[in-house]
C-alpha cells in the first residue's frame, strides 16, 4: 500500500533561491534542478573541486549502511529524515531487496521532493513506504504523523537516517535537540545513521571562511568535527569503525579504489541504541 500525507498543498517551487535537493540532485547527475542550485553548486565547486564525488560517495554510504542495517543487524524499519529527491538505490528500494517486508518512511521537507515522492512508494508488496512532507525541526510533529505511525511500528527497532542534512542545520544546541529527542522515541536494538560535512580532512582549511562560502552559495551549512559527531552519539554504541571518513566506513571496494577522505570530507557513522 502507498500512501502520501498532505497535511498541506505545497507552495510550489521557488526558483529564486538554491535549495539542497536540487544542488544534489545536480551533482548526482539529476535533472531536478535550476539554474539558481547550479549556480551555487559552481560557486562550491570552484574551491572545493571533488565535491560532485563527496556527493556520489554519500549515495554509496546509504547503500553500504542499508544493506549492513538489513542483513546484519536484522532491521526492517527505517525512517530516513531529509531523504531528498529520488536517486539510484532509495532506502526501500535496497532494504526490500534484502528483505521483501521491510517499510519505510520518508521525510523531506522541500516541495520539490513531493513532487517526485512516487518514485519512493513503489513498494513490494509484502513492505510498505510512505512519504512525508514535514520538517526536521519539529520532530514531535514527525513521529506523530498517522502516516508514520501507519507504516512503521515504534515498539520495535527502526533505523533513522539522517544523512547529509544535519549540517544544514546551523544551531549545535538545536541539533543536539533535536538529536536527543529521536534518539529516546527510538526502541533499544534501534540505529542511527548520520553523514556530515567536516573539514578534518582539509588540513589548513579555514573552517569561517568556507562557511561564508556556503552562505554566499544561498545554502548555509556548518561543518563539523568527527569529535562533534562522537558527542552527539554519545551513550550509543558505536558500530565499528565509529566516526570515519564516508568511503572508510565498512568498504566494499580494495584500497586503491577508494575515495580519498581529503575529496569527500564527510563523515560517516552507524550508532546501535542500547
Ligand atoms: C543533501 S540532501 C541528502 C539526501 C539523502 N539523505 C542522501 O544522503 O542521499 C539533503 C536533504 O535534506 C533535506 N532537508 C534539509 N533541511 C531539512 C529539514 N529541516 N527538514 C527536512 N528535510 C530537510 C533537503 O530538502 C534535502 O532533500
Amino acid at each position: 500500500m502507498t500512501f502520501v500525507d498532505f497535511e498541506e498543498v505545497p507552495a510550489g517551487i521557488d526558483t529564486s533561491r538554491a535549495h539542497p535537493a536540487r544542488r544534489y540532485d545536480y551533482w548526482l547527475g539529476g535533472k531536478d534542478n535550476f539554474a539558481v542550485d547550479r549556480e551555487s553548486a559552481n560557486m562550491l565547486a570552484g574551491v572545493f573541486p571533488t565535491i560532485r564525488l563527496s556527493a556520489i560517495e554519500n549515495r554509496r554510504f546509504l547503500h553500504r549502511v542499508v544493506r549492513f542495517l538489513t542483513a546484519e543487524a536484522g532491521i526492517r524499519q527505517f525512517l530516513d529524515i531529509g531523504s531528498g529527491l529520488p536517486s539510484a538505490g532509495n532506502v526501500h528500494e535496497l532494504a526490500q531487496d534484502i528483505a521483501p517486508d521491510s517499510r519505510v518512511v520518508y521525510v523531506d521537507n522541500d516541495p520539490i521532493v513531493l513532487t517526485h515522492a512516487r518514485a519512493l512508494l513503489r513498494s513490494t508488496p509484502e513492505g510498505r513506504t510512505a512519504y512525508l512532507q514535514a520538517d526536521l525541526h519539529d520532530p514531535a510533529r514527525i513521529l506523530a504523523m498517522p502516516e508514520l505511525l501507519r507504516t512503521i511500528d515504534l515498539e520495535r527497532p527502526v533505523a533513522l537516517m539522517l544523512l547529509a542534512v544535519l549540517h544544514f542545520f546551523d544551531d549545535d544546541a538545536e541539533v543536539h535537540r533535536l538529536f536527543k529527542f529521536l534518539r529516546e522515541a527510538l526502541p533499544p536494538g534501534s540505529y542511527i545513521a548520520l553523514s556530515h560535512a567536516t573539514t578534518d580532512d582539509e588540513p589548513g582549511v579555514d573552517v569561517a571562511e568556507r562557511e561564508a562560502l556556503n552562505r554566499r552559495a544561498g545554502i548555509p551549512f556548518r561543518l563539523r568535527s568527527a569529535a562533534d559527531l562522537g558527542d552527539l552519539c554519545a551513550g550509543l554504541d558505536l558500530i565499528e569503525p565509529g566516526v570515519s571518513a564516508l568511503s572508510r566506513w565498512r568498504p566494499n571496494v580494495p584500497e586503491h579504489e577508494r575515495a580519498r577522505p581529503e575529496d569527500i570530507c564527510m563523515h560517516g557513522v552507524v550508532a546501535r541504541v542500547p
